[in-house]
């Protein structure tokens, strides 16, 4: 059975493969009878033993580390896995993110498919090949690139996920449609209405966001200069996440990041910056997520300024800012590190969270 929608990537390493539909990761499975399999221990029923080839991960931030990856190879030695065998990664981010290292290093490289499980790595992380590692405290410190030779999209892993992660992973998709541009997100509006209305469009709604993040990450494959818009909301999230112990996850905090960034450009360049059609719909999806506003409070505003100041896209000449400009544009933006700049951050931030408890 043909996949609904099709995508190609081109990268450094040549191009690889996006199939979306149903039914392809079954697909996946009976095409790749000899392939090991590296799977968020969530799916251990679902996919079975394996036939001895199945490696289970627990989906914990505190396992996205080097001694993981270093376990993976280890246990892919005494399952017999050789330099020609075929990984296949099943699971959400986290899984991703070992998987591409694993991949990358076990015997020098090995050719591995991609199977996301959350929407978030469905409709954004699953194409652009990177990979991170947790080091000490630091999340994200370490990573590298190593794309996959196909990815498989199939939305049936849905049907088990939380209503948070759902509207997290469709934060995201709405943020890489705006970067794209107005056009796009135009379409990714009407996409998430129709998905909305019917479960059966989301494969048109995973493909939409899909294909504007390949012209981001075909122009930029290394994360130089187009690539860095795709940012926009992610100072503010990233320290959102800081400063609640993570008790804000990573898709909402974009989503809330996205609505900081816009106030941000308005205190700054005026009502000319302003996009309520954005906020509208940002709002309407971090809403989505259990207790928002309560988790929202109970931000630590110190630690949050502390977090947000050491983003690691900031440089000497000021801090770096994703900002939304006239007409649906975006633009990073450097401001001066200074009080005035942390009192306009404090203040969106405050206006954010009346927008989103209102
Ligand atoms: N490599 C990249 O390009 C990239 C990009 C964005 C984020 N990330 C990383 O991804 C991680 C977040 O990933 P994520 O949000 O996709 O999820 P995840 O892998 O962190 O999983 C979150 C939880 O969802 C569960 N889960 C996974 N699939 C499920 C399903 N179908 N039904 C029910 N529960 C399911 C997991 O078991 C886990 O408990 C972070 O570590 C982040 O840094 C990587």
């Amino acid at each position: 059975m043909p996949a609904a929608f099709d995508l190609t990537v081109r990268s450094s390493s040549g191009e690889y493969h996006v199939r979306i539909g149903e039914r392809t990761f079954e697909e996946l499975l009976s095409a790749a009878r000899s392939a090991f399999v590296i799977a968020d221990e969530r799916f251990a029923t679902r996919l079975g033993d394996m036939d001895g080839r199945l490696l289970l991960i627990s989906a914990d931030e505190k396992n996205k580390t080097h001694s993981e990856v270093e376990h993976a190879i280890e246990s892919l030695r005494d399952l017999g896995a050789g330099r020609g065998d075929e990984l296949i990664a099943v699971g959400g981010g986290i899984v991703q993110d070992v998987a591409t290292a694993v991949a990358q290093l076990y015997m020098r490289g090995l050719r591995w498919t991609y199977a996301p499980t959350t929407l978030l790595a469905m409709c954004d992380s699953c194409i652009g090949g990177k990979s991170s590692l947790n080091v000490g405290g630091y999340k994200n410190l370490a990573g590298s690139f190593h794309p996959p030779a196909l990815v498989v999209v199939d939305p049936v892993f849905l049907g088990t996920l939380p209503d948070e992660d759902r509207a997290g992973g469709l934060c995201e998709a709405m943020k890489i449609s705006f970067c794209r541009g107005p056009e796009a997100f135009e379409r990714y509006l009407e996409r998430y209405g129709a998905y909305e209305r019917d479960p059966g469009e989301t494969g048109a709604l995973l493909h939409h966001a899909l294909a504007a993040k390949t012209w981001f990450i075909e122009i930029d494959e290394f994360d130089q200069a187009e690539r860095r818009l795709l940012n926009f909301g992610h100072t503010f999230g990233h320290a959102l996440e800081a400063a609640t112990d993570f008790a804000v996850s990573h898709g909402i905090g974009v989503g809330i990041g996205v609505v900081c960034a816009e106030r941000v450009a308005t205190f700054v360049d005026g009502e000319n910056a302003a996009q309520p059609r954005l906020v509208d719909h940002a709002l309407e999806l971090v809403r989505q997520a259990p207790r928002i506003s309560e988790r929202l409070s109970a931000v630590d505003h110190d630690r949050f300024e502390r977090a947000f100041l050491s983003d690691k896209k900031h440089r000497d000449d000021g801090l770096h800012l994703i900002l939304p400009g006239p007409e649906g544009s975006i633009a990073e933006r450097v401001l001066a590190r200074e009080p005035g700049t942390l009192r306009t951050v404090r203040a969106a931030l405050e206006e954010t969270t009346r927008m989103v408890g209102a």
